[in-house]
């Protein structure tokens, strides 16, 4: 089993099937703190370095608020161009600079590669937060959560299921890393639904054939859509040599609730890792869903404070002390009543 305390998380590669779910057992656990049922301070005194040199909002401020739950402290650093790497600063120097002012450091930058370049300056875990077009394995493993979870409330597990993934195959880090880990897993069937320009790679291909996984690759809509899951993603347009080429690609494949009454099954679970492009010209995933129990993109995000959570704990050694130092929440909190 891949050994959490002090190691580094930059890619999904790390895990085996044995680790992953010790991973969401940990998860499972943190549910009372996220839900504000109760706190805990097992990470008080502590410091995550939280640094995103690349547009988020979801994946920065859980991790940020995952650290926050366990009782630790945030120090955030966000832009590239605020940060002294636009003055030239190699990663290797910011990592050492930083590592000594931090427990433990969550990163995203643009190119691929870089968090791991990052770590290896580095004296605390580094977690990778996305790294270009890369990987983003925390976002996998939330995902991957969330599959878990879905499939366990229609009495499913993740073996011997249908998985269908739309959109910006190439580009799409979050697409990458959750195929490699569904390579862990027995008989699946992986449709990769993409214009032939936006494919996934090859080499994520071949892991897939390599699993024993059934693949299909297509470029429509209709046919592949009666899967247990369907994965909704962006136009990477920050990611296309030019706006003009990107647009080429956005609002080609969009779901709304008459595509979804018409070609999905009846209880088919809609996920997408957000932000979903709202623009009347992409609108990949129509908010005329919303209502749909089975648009399941909420609970994602929220999951991934849960595996953030998890991650922390685990990597800071800590994940069998986190109820020993728990008190009682004194504010008032409805947050474990979410509906959808
Ligand atoms: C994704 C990312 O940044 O790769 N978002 C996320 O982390 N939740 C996907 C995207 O930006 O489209």
């Amino acid at each position: 089993m891949f050994k959490f305390e002090g190691a580094n998380i930059l890619s999904v590669q790390q895990f085996d099937r044995e680790s992953i779910e010790y991973l969401f057992r940990i998860a499972d656990a943190m549910q009372p703190y996220a839900h504000r049922h109760k706190r805990t301070h097992v990470l008080d005194g502590a410091i995550l370095g939280n640094l995103f040199f690349e547009a988020s909002t979801r994946t920065r401020v859980s991790f940020g608020t995952a650290f926050n739950l366990l009782g630790g402290h945030v120090r955030e650093t966000t832009g590239l161009k605020s940060s002294a790497l636009a003055k030239g600063e190699s990663l290797y120097d910011t990592a050492r600079v930083l590592s000594s002012y931090s427990d433990v450091i969550a990163m995203r930058h643009p190119d691929s590669g870089s968090v791991a370049e990052f770590a290896t300056g580095s004296r605390v875990p580094v977690i990778n937060g996305g790294d270009g077009a890369n990987e983003h394995p925390t976002q996998a493993l939330l995902d991957l959560y969330t599959i878990q979870k879905e499939q366990h409330a229609h009495q499913l597990g993740i073996d011997g299921m249908h998985i269908a993934l739309i959109g910006d195959l190439k580009y799409g880090r979050t697409v990458h890393s959750l195929c490699q880990l569904l390579c862990l897993y027995k008989d699946l069937k992986i449709t990769l639904i993409s214009p032939a320009e936006l494919a996934m790679p090859d080499k994520v291909i071949s892991a897939i054939e390599n699993a024993g996984h059934q693949c299909i690759i297509t470029e429509q809509l209709e046919g592949h859509l009666d899967a247990d899951i369907v994965y909704q993603t962006r136009i990477q347009q920050e990611r296309f040599p030019s706006e003009q080429e990107a647009n080429l690609y956005r609002g080609r494949f969009r779901l709304n609730q008459s595509i979804y009454t018409k070609h999905c099954k009846s209880n088919t679970v809609i996920m997408h890792p957000l932000p979903r492009d709202s623009r009347s010209d992409a609108n990949e995933l129509d908010n005329d869903l919303n209502l749909n129990p089975n648009l399941a993109i909420f609970r994602q995000a929220d999951n991934g404070v849960l595996v953030r959570m998890a991650l922390f704990a685990a990597t800071l050694g800590v994940e069998n002390l986190v109820n020993r130092y728990e008190s009682e929440v004194r504010w008032y909190s409805n947050k474990g009543n979410t509906v959808n």
